[in-house]
């Protein structure tokens, strides 16, 4: 890496985290690595780096635009630790904002809601869905009602944050300058010019709360190697000689393969993306886009896995199932749909029990990182070298 591009006052930090060996070794060939040390999945200094450098710092997802169809439409999130809102105006357009009031700094919006305006549940303050501050009663003395025709001007108004939607995806960037979506995406848009992903649409989501850290999800998500002993249905659908490790191309990784059938929720009954060429009708591909939006292409869907870390030791995941057209959501593909939700339902629970016992084995004093698999592994510990750069770019 360009050392003029690394923050020498992050590589201390990285090194006071995880020693001098575990910073090398993330940056060992993989014949001789292991993954990142304990601490990395344990120390809350730890996660409230990669809070602050890793997912501040890159497009995040924070929900499908499904989910906010509605004008006044309001959803809580919270992205690299910091609390948001991501708001539908009355023009149309997604927008987000920190959730946090202008005056003593109240949480604004603690759940999911519609309402036309954001009113602070401590002392009233209002403000319209485009973030401008409308009105601070008593706010001058009893009785007194503030009113501002064009909002309170950059110390009042709610404080903007980056939002771009791709496709019915809405994407987060608390830092504000990462590249455009489109950009950051190319890396899988130029692997799938078959694919229109216009034609995506929403169908629902699973959310799981997970005893683990959230890159482990990740880590397991990438690799193939353990298919064989978890994932029995998996198995029969594309068997440990059709898959290989997959590779980064810059900050995504990839993987496909062929298979031989198709299965019940994939590929069974529901339409395939329009014009999809016949090479392309039984092939699956899954993708990274670092740091955590991770999309799996079949020909009938896009379904996306996203966790965000709750604690070190505590992750939310969501499963976003998308589908072609009005596959979506009319009621002559509900029997194939729930196929394919209750596919990834299955899928999901089978990895979680594996994840909450990586998790738990990392308490263990003799666990260094372990030995990894040259041939499944090399991308799983690139993972771990990208979080480190990350952490350490200036
Ligand atoms: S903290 Fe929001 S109005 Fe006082
Ligand atoms: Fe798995």
């Amino acid at each position: 890496m360009d050392t003029r591009a690394i923050d020498p006052q992050f590589v201390n930090r990285v090194k006071s985290l995880l020693g001098e060996e575990g910073f090398d070794q993330a940056f060992a060939p993989i014949e001789e690595a292991s993954g990142l040390p304990n601490a990395a999945y344990w120390s809350k200094d730890w996660l409230e780096l990669e809070q602050e450098r890793v997912f501040r710092r890159s497009w995040v997802f924070a929900g499908a635009e499904a989910e906010i169809p509605n004008t006044g439409d309001i959803k809580p999130v919270e992205i690299g630790g910091a609390p948001l809102v991501i708001v539908r105006d009355k023009d149309g357009s997604v927008r987000g904002f920190h959730n946090v009031c202008r005056h003593r700094g109240a949480k604004l919006v603690q759940d999911k809601c519609n309402k036309s305006s954001i009113t602070c549940p401590y002392h009233a303050w209002n403000y319209a869905l485009n973030g401008d501050l409308r009105s601070r009663p008593h706010f001058h003395g009893p009785d007194k009602l503030d009113k501002f025709e064009n909002g309170g001007g950059e110390k009042l108004d709610l404080i903007f944050v980056r939002v771009e939607v791709w496709n019915g995806c809405i994407f987060v960037n608390v830092s504000g300058n990462a590249e455009p979506v489109t950009d950051w995406l190319e890396p899988l848009l130029r692997r799938t010019p078959n694919y229109d992903f216009s034609s995506i649409r929403w169908a629902g989501k699973l959310e799981f709360e997970i005893k683990t850290n959230w890159k482990l999800v990740y880590e397991n998500y990438m690799e193939g190697y353990h298919v064989f002993s978890v994932h029995p249905g998996l198995l029969k659908f594309a068997p440990m000689n059709l898959r290989w490790s997959g590779e980064w191309d810059e900050h995504v990784f990839y993987n496909d393969y062929i298979f031989p059938e198709n299965q019940e929720g994939r590929g069974d009954g529901l339409p395939h993306y329009p014009n999809l060429p016949e090479e392309d009708a039984q092939r699956g591909l899954w993708f990274l886009c670092f740091p955590h939006f991770a999309a799996e292409v079949y020909p009938d869907q896009f379904t996306l896995l996203v966790s965000y870390p709750i604690a070190p030791d505590l992750t939310r995941e969501e499963l976003h199932v998308f589908l072609i057209g009005d596959a979506a959501t009319s009621d002559i593909h509900k029997k194939e749909r729930n196929s394919v939700i209750k596919m990834w339902d299955d899928l999901n629970r089978e990895d979680i029990g594996m994840l909450e016992l990586l998790q738990q084995g990392r308490l263990s004093p003799a666990y260094d990182g372990g030995r990894l698999s040259p041939h499944w592994e090399g991308p799983t510990h690139q993972f771990g070298r990208r979080i480190v750069e990350k952490i350490i770019a200036a």
